[in-house]
């Protein structure tokens, strides 16, 4: 799928363009961008991060009420230990730019993962970035940090669990609902639309509970740090143009 970024909006006047309430994003590609102009990985990772802020920011400027972006899977602790230190630098640094340059756009900041492996001053800002959300009425902005959709399931099945053999829950009233309660999107929309860019056809293990009926967009020639306002707009417009029929004719 190519975008054109000259036609991106040309085909749906915007008043009348159905947005989804909730965006996924697979900010893939930080590596080859880096690789390209024969900079380290880490490079590509923090111009993937300011561009983080980028769209983030212009998601919310344009009505999105849930946003949730893939920072750190449970998985990327397999990457070599020097860029694993390089990504942690990167959230510490981010968040803090994040929590003081969102504010003033309303965005509430959620995490999704087990945040607790984190060392404890990244920890400590997870916190306090939460607890300022608290405070905010604007788009959800959820960042996945050590999260994985298996292990997301796995997490929620064990609290049914754990609520059955303590009789406060009967097996008969477990149902996708229930489930669906016990995810970190606890409370949110599942997302519509799931965007990738760098052109990889997998899954990834994103929001694999939440992502049954998301529509999904593969960018193949955009990297995460080239992608622009107007590769959301194209997408968007993409979105617009889907028959979304959940099963059903
Ligand atoms: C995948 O690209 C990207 C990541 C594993 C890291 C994404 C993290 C950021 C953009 C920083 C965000 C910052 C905050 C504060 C949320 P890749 O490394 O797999 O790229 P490749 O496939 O080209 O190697």
């Amino acid at each position: 799928m190519k975008p054109s970024i000259e036609s991106a909006g040309d085909s749906f006047p915007r008043e009348e363009r159905v947005l989804p309430r909730h965006v996924g994003i697979i900010m893939d590609g930080n590596g080859r961008w880096a690789k390209q102009r024969g900079l380290p990985r880490s490079l590509g990772h923090r111009a993937g991060a300011i561009n983080f802020k980028k769209i983030a920011r212009y998601g919310s400027s344009i009505g999105l009420e849930y946003m949730t972006v893939y920072a750190f899977s449970t998985e990327n602790w397999k990457r070599p230990e020097e860029e694993v230190g390089a990504l942690m630098v990167l959230f510490k640094q981010y968040l803090k730019d994040a929590l003081r340059d969102f504010l003033k756009e309303r965005i509430k900041i959620h995490f999704l993962g087990d945040t607790s492996v984190f060392s404890p001053d990244l920890r400590e800002l997870i916190q306090e970035t939460e607890e300022a959300a608290k405070q905010q009425e604007g788009m959800i902005l959820n960042i996945a940090m050590n999260y994985g959709g298996r292990s997301e399931i796995v997490h929620a099945v064990r609290q049914l669990a754990r609520q059955v053999q303590e009789g406060s829950l009967s097996p008969r009233d477990i149902d996708e609902e229930a489930l669906s309660s016990h995810l970190y999107t606890a409370g949110q929309p599942d997302p519509d639309l799931i965007i990738r860019p760098s052109g990889e056809y997998r899954t990834s293990n994103f929001m694999l509970w939440q992502a049954a009926y998301a529509e999904y967009i593969i960018m193949e020639d955009i990297l995460w740090p080239d992608f622009t306002p107007e590769h959301l707009e194209w997408a968007l417009d993409e979105y617009a143009r889907r028959n979304r029929r959940f099963g059903g004719i």
